[in-house]
Parts: structure tokens; sequence; C-alpha cells
């Protein structure tokens, strides 16, 4: 189980800017840190594979290494500080919500989104360095299919979200505006990402407004504090947490890139909730209507034991604490109507001002949490033996996106509908929840629900008539297949005027081209009725 770690953790992470050790300089670094094992199958090494794990060790902050190893075994030993003694709910009142929220709020933030869209101040930042596990894919989560009817990926969905809500921004404001798409990523997933986009030609976007950028990398360690050797000339690396942006950022200047774009806030979401809205006008409205520099969007938790941080204060500061940090007890709290105690679930979608990033940066990044984490991490035994284990053997250190919190100066709380905006894919086919299907129904039960909005009348495969909106939801098994592309439609919005009153047989899909030859249909018949 996880645990809260204190102690600081500088520039140990792979940085990739540092020169060539010789041999010996490592040898000696590596005596100096405990570590000497990590040379032990040097003589069995060909001349290549010496070369790049010296290259590989150069790139370590040996200084930092004994530090880190004695650190993470020392915090994987104690035990996790409860912090059920410590939390509060965060109070209902410093909550905004979709769901309690009149029209004219509702639409007043969105309109002033769209207005900062419009001149250019929003950028969007994923989190795409993590590494899969648990969906046990070898590649990129956003390069997943989960099986729509128009075989796209998270990544395209995402892309075709922006190009929309840029098209929404300048329709509204007669602009021509950008947002610039920051994509960080880690050692595992940076090639393959910048490939596919490459491949997929930017999903039509401006490639000079994706700016990919890598995260650091940081040695896995053994319980008893020794450096893991993942082959005989490797270490065993994993990135260092989603958290590990706020160095990243630092090391590859996008917050400089951010400031001569103009980019003043940032949406930021992680790459695996197929409802995100990317950049989304009404939570950037609401945290600038309420002067926030920092926030976080939720939902309304499921169920006690569902898997999502939860947004809470402790002792007195609101932080986002993870479900494994908090006992069962706790999480089953109910309040006297019988709601969760803690029910704000977070979704990994946060607002950022630039200044406050800067100020994580430079002022507070020295001092984020670090969390420990037990994994099973392959490693080659000490005879040489490849071992692939079934039990956790490994410490990884990790930093988390949402431990800046306790630094801002106003911090907000946005909570969102859940069969909206939250549907993740985190595990593989099979399981009850977050997975390839549950995703896929989410996406087809909302766009069933637009169309039914729009006026449209859905009929499933034997030609009977869906019914109506309110029955059609994630939590049906099989929503009937109803696809609307993000470039003809963002959140539900333009499409009374190409589906009301139309009867669709399913499955449908509503692209681009679709959509512009009802509207030509549509302006055809417009025409014909006023002559
Ligand atoms: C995350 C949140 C959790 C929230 C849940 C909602 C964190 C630490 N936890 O949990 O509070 O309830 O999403 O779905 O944010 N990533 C990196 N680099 C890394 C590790 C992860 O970029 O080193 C990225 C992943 O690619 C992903 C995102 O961070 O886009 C979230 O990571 P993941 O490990 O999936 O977090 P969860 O445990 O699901």
């Amino acid at each position: 189980m996880p645990a809260y770690f204190d102690f600081l953790l500088h520039g140990l992470a792979l940085a990739r800017t540092r020169k060539m050790l010789s041999f010996e300089q490592v040898k000696r670094s590596l005596e100096n840190a405990g570590q000497p094992h990590v040379l032990q199958f040097w003589p069995e090494l060909c001349e290549g594979d010496r070369e790049s794990f010296l290259q590989e060790l150069s790139q370590l902050d040996l200084q930092g290494l004994r530090d880190h190893c004695e650190g993470a075994a020392k915090a994987a030993a104690s035990p996790s500080a409860s912090l059920d003694q410590y939390v509060e709910p965060v109070p209902p009142q410093s909550i905004g919500s979709v769901r309690k929220s009149d029209r004219d709020s509702l639409a007043a933030w969105e309109n002033e989104g769209l207005m900062q869209i419009s001149k250019n101040r929003v950028g969007v930042l994923l989190l795409a360095g993590g590494q899969g596990t648990r969906l046990g894919v070898q590649y990129p989560k956003g390069m997943y299919n989960v099986g729509l009817p128009s075989g796209k990926t998270l990544y395209q969905i995402q892309a075709e979200r922006i190009h929309k809500i840029q098209e929404l921004a300048d329709v509204k404001h007669g602009s021509k505006c950008t947002i610039p798409w920051y994509i960080m990523t880690s050692e595992f997933t940076l090639a393959p990402t910048e490939k596919f986009f490459k491949e997929a030609n930017y999903f039509g976007l401006e490639p000079s407004n994706i700016f990919f950028f890598e995260q650091r990398m940081i040695p896995a360690v053994t319980f008893d504090g020794k450096v893991i050797l993942q082959g005989k000339g490797k270490i065993a690396m994993a990135p260092d947490g989603n958290g590990g942006l706020y160095q990243a950022l630092r090391d590859n200047m996008v917050l400089e890139d951010m400031k001569k774009k103009g980019v003043e806030y940032l949406h930021v979401y992680c790459v695996d909730n197929i409802l995100v809205k990317m950049a989304d006008p009404v939570f950037i409205g609401f945290c600038l209507y309420k002067g926030a520099d920092c926030g976080a969007k939720v939902v309304e938790k499921a169920h006690p034991a569902e898997p999502v941080g939860v947004v809470c204060r402790v002792q007195g500061i609101s932080q986002v604490v993870e479900y494994s940090e908090i006992q069962p007890e706790t999480a089953e709290l109910r309040g006297p109507g019988g709601e969760l105690v803690y029910s704000a679930g977070n979704i990994c979608n946060h607002f950022f001002t630039r200044a406050f990033l800067q100020d994580v940066a430079e002022k507070f990044e020295g001092q984020m949490k670090q969390h420990v984490a037990m994994k099973k991490v392959p490693f080659v035994d000490t005879r040489g033996n490849q071992v692939k284990p079934t039990n956790p053997n490994g410490i990884k250190m990790e930093k988390f996106v949402f431990d800046v919190f306790p630094f801002s100066r106003n911090f907000v709380v946005f909570e969102v509908v859940r069969e909206d905006e939250f549907s993740p894919l985190k595990n593989a086919d099979g399981a009850a929840t977050d997975s390839p299907t549950t995703s896929r129904n989410s996406l087809l039960a909302q766009h069933c629900r637009w169309a039914m909005a729009a006026g449209a009348k859905l009929l499933d495969e034997h030609g009977n008539t869906l019914p109506t909106t309110a029955s059609v939801s994630a939590g049906d098994n099989t929503p009937a297949h109803c696809e609307i592309s993000p470039l003809v439609s963002y959140f539900g919005e333009g499409l009374e005027p190409l589906l009301k009153g139309k009867t669709l047989p399913t499955p449908f899909i509503l692209d681009k081209k679709q959509a512009e030859e009802l509207q030509a249909q549509k302006h055809f018949s417009d025409e014909q009725s006023t002559m």
C-alpha cells in the first residue's frame, strides 16, 4: 500500500542532458552510493551494451542515489501514515456544481471560457507518461481504440474536440484561435506517441501547436534499498509519477512556450477519460469567475470503494487523498441524508493559471510529497536469470499531479455530471468497470441522449423505436450504436438543425461529411417552404 513520504528528492531522476562519464567514474560513484552490484554483469556485456549502459548511468544523479535508495527503503518499511484522523470534507458551499447551478451562471461561465479561448489564452496539457499496466497494452493508452463504430482512438477523439472548441470560440467571437496541446510523455510513451501523431497527420492540427515533452524517470529499488537491474546492462526505471509534470515543465521550457504564445490558463487532464471535455469553457469560466489559480473537477463518487482520489481537506488544507490512503470506514461514512461524506471524486481534470505553475516550478516543486508504491518489477537475479516476480518486490517513488493544490492561493472544486464527463479506461475487458466496453458504452449512450434531445427518433437494429432520453444511460449494457463526431458537436450543441424530426436507424454515425449533407438538405427544404 502506498504511504506518504516527505523526503525531498532533487535531481535524482534521469535528466537527458548530462555528459557521458567514464566507467571508472561511474564505478566509484556507485560504490559510494552503496550500489556496486549495478555493474555486476559488466564483464559479460558486449561493447554496444556497455556503451548504452554507461550512457544511462551517466544520466543519473549518482550523488543523490544513496539518499534515494535509503529513503525509498525506509519509506516502504514505515507503516503508512493514516490520514483518517485529519481529513474533513470540502464544505459544500465551496464546491461549484453543474447540477446545482442555474442556466444563466452556466452560460456566463461558458461565455467567459470561450472568450478566453478565442483570445488564445487557453492551452490543454495531456498527462500521457503512464504505462497503462492495468489495461495491459504495450503501447500508449491514447492509441487505444475502444471499439467505437468509427474506430477512433482516444487521441483522435481528443484532437477532434480541440478542433471543435476552437471553431465554437471562433464562431462566437469572430476569431481564428488556437489551443496549443502540450503532451507529457515518458521514455515509454514518447516515441510511439510522436510516431502515431505524425502518421495521423496530427489529426489535422497544426504540428507547431503540439508540444511533446518527456518527464523524468527514476530507478526502482528493492525493499532493502538496492537499485533493481532489469537486465544485465539496464536499470529498472519508472516515470516519476504524473506529478513529475512540474519538473518536466522546467526541464522542457514549457512555461516559456506558454508565455510566448500568450497562454494564461491550462486545462490539464489524464489520457484515459473518453468523455473528457477538452479546454472545457464552462470549467475555465467558472475558475476565472472565482478568481482561482488552481481548480479540480470532481464527480460524485459512485460507491465508497470506487478507486478514485477524493478532494477533501487535510488539517484544513484542500487536497486529494488517494483511495488507498484512507480506511474503508472513512470512505464509507455517510451524512444525514445517506450521502457519502467523502464524495468528491477526483477525475484528474485540473485548471491552473500559468502564474501558479510558474510559482510551483520555481518555488514549490521541491516540497512536493513523494508517494511510495510497491510493484512487481521484473529483474535479473544475482546469477543472471531473468525473473518475473509474482509478488511486489520493488519500490517506485512517485509524485502526484494534484499535490500542488496546497500551494495555491485560491483553490476551487467544480462538480460535473458523471455520465456526461467521466468514464475512464483503466482495465482490460472483462473487468466490471472502467474497461474498453464501459468507455465505449458511455460515449455511445451520451450520443444517443444528444441525438434524442435534438429531436431525433432512434431505431434499433430490429426497427423498434429506442426509449427516450432518460432511459438511455451508460448503465445500459449495450446502448444503440449512435456516434457523433466531435467535429460535428463538442457537447451536444448544434444538432437540432441536423436531426430534429429525423428517424435514424442505428448503427448511425454522424461524421462531418454527413452533417454537411444534412445541412444542405435542410437549406434545400427551408428554401422550398419559403417559396
Ligand atoms: C488518477 C488520479 C486519481 C483519479 C483518477 C481518475 C492521480 C495521481 N490519481 O488515478 O486521483 O481519481 O485518475 O481517473 O492523478 N501519468 C503520467 N506519468 C506517470 C504516471 C501517470 O503522465 O508517471 C498519467 C497517465 O498516463 C494518466 C494519468 O497520469 O493519463 C493518471 O494516471 P493513472 O496512473 O492512470 O492514475 P489513476 O490511478 O487512475
